[in-house]
């Protein structure tokens, strides 16, 4: 992922902005209970984690991410605010995650993976191990591309083949994968298609979360 990310995490957030569509969705969707506690996995620059802090003023807050590089720049992001003590972060993989090991806690109010499943090969584990890590009446909320299948044929095709580019994979059988963990963790679920297909949103909530 460095070979990836050491020059481009200099302008990620401006580069992004436009194309990472569903972020700010997520975060309103997050509704943290009081001195909550949240995960992000794969959490780049710390943008999202950021934008979170803000919104919810009792937050805390864990990011982590297999890229050093971008660390360097998310833990920069977070200097320039007066969050330091509220947003920690982790050098670790997805991929086989210990919460106890990075950040002392095993469990977490929220979990968010924002774009980062169409890049994590083992992605399907990884939704699994997530939900293992959710307080009972916690909630995992997933934003990553979506099918395109209201857009354009081509738009589909150049979209696709620019994002091969960068090894990302849109995860077109994201929904039938949380259908089925939720259904055999007993968990409710609702998955939505954003801006025409672009984008892909899914919320799995606990047994014990009150939320619809
Ligand atoms: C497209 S960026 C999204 C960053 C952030 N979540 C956001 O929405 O702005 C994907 C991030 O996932 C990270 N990533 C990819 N594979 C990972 C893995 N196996 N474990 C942890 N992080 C990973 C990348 O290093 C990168 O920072």
């Amino acid at each position: 992922m460095d070979a990836i990310y050491s020059v481009q995490r200099h302008f990620y957030d401006l580069t992004r902005k436009p194309y990472l569509l569903g972020r700010d969705v997520l975060l309103r969707e997050l509704n943290p209970p009081a001195n909550g506690s949240l995960l992000e996995a794969g959490c780049g620059t710390a943008r999202n984690l950021i934008h979170a802090a803000r919104l919810y003023p009792d937050l805390r807050c864990f990011g982590f991410d297999v890229s050093q590089a971008m660390l360097e720049t998310a833990a920069s992001s977070i200097g320039q605010t007066n969050l330091t003590d509220r947003i920690s972060l982790a050098h670790a993989d997805a991929d086989g995650f210990q919460p106890h090991s990075a950040f002392g806690i095993q469990r977490f109010d929220r979990i968010m993976i924002s774009y980062a499943f169409s890049m994590i090969p083992r992605w399907e584990s990884v939704l699994e191990d997530s939900l293992n890590m959710l307080e009972p009446d916690g909630a995992l909320l997933i934003v990553d591309f979506g099918d395109q299948l209201n857009l354009p044929h081509w738009f589909r095709a150049i979209l696709f083949s620019w994002l091969r580019l960068f090894s990302v994979t849109p995860r077109l059988d994201l929904f039938d994968a949380i259908e089925r963990v939720a259904r055999s963790g007993h968990y409710k679920y609702e998955v939505r298609r954003l801006y025409a297909g672009y984008a892909a949103l899914a919320i799995i909530r606990g047994a014990g979360n009150p939320d619809k």
